[in-house]
């Protein structure tokens, strides 16, 4: 039998992964993981906890045990939505930070296969594609400017009314890219066989089409 496709989207914060997966998913009719989140629901859940981000073993426990849960794309912890908790800017950074741990990522790694079920799964992330799900057939490469990614993440708080600040918001992606993509364990990297999509100066509809005609032309999808 014919695996399971799956279109692997990965790229740097602010890129526009949840967005475009999120939609790609939605067109497609497939499942969709947006796989930050499970970091996120992870450092949510030692912050809250009182468990040291550093604690490799204690962070990893709080993983594997994930009461995680997806409806449409509110995220919930039991019958909790944190859809917005775990966007915090203290949840995002301890976000970055425990995913640097090995035995984070390994208690994450089954869970993450777990969601690839018919017809078909959008996952994005860091490694979606080099890691979790190395034999997608689609793998895209999400990018853009830091200063664009800076600039969406700041529309983005403020449409939300939250204070946001261009000045620190780019120290962070700053941040976050370098710590991304120096970690030993799956760091950022456009994989040989993923399409580079850069959407500098391209909208949401337009990143949404190139990923559809992709999935299209490996004949995977009607249309
Ligand atoms: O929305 P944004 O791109 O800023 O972050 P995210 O995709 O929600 O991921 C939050 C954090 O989890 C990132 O800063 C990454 O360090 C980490 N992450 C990862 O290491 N591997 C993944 N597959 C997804 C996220
Ligand atoms: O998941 P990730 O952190 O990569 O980004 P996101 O939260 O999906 O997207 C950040 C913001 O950029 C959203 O408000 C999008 O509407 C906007 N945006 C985009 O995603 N893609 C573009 N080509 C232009 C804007």
């Amino acid at each position: 039998a014919r695996a399971v496709p799956v279109v692997a989207i990965d790229g740097p914060s602010a890129s526009g992964k949840g967005t475009v997966g999120s939609m790609v998913a939605k067109a497609l009719g497939w499942h969709h993981l947006d796989s930050g989140s499970l970091y996120r629901l992870t450092a949510l859940t030692a912050l809250r906890d009182g468990v040291d981000l550093d604690d490799e073993i204690g962070v990893a426990a709080l993983a594997a045990a994930l009461p995680a849960r997806f409806d449409g794309d509110r995220v919930l912890l039991g019958d909790e939505d944190v859809s917005d908790e775990i966007r915090d800017e203290a949840v995002s950074v301890g976000a970055s930070r425990v995913a640097v741990l090995p035995a984070v990522r390994a208690a994450l790694f089954g869970r993450q296969r777990d969601y690839r079920c018919g017809p078909g799964l959008v996952a994005e992330g860091r490694d979606i594609g080099s890691t979790i799900f190395p034999d997608a057939p689609v793998k895209v490469f999400l990018t853009a400017s830091p200063e664009a990614r800076a600039q969406r993440r700041y529309k983005q708080l403020k449409e939300k009314g939250l204070p946001a600040n261009m000045e620190s918001l780019m120290q962070d992606l700053r941040e976050r890219d370098a710590r991304d993509a120096a970690r030993a364990v799956a760091p950022l990297q456009q994989q040989p066989d993923a399409v580079l999509l850069d959407t500098t100066s391209m909208d949401v509809d337009a990143a949404v089409a190139f990923v559809l005609d992709l999935v299209r032309d490996r004949g995977l999808a009607a249309g």
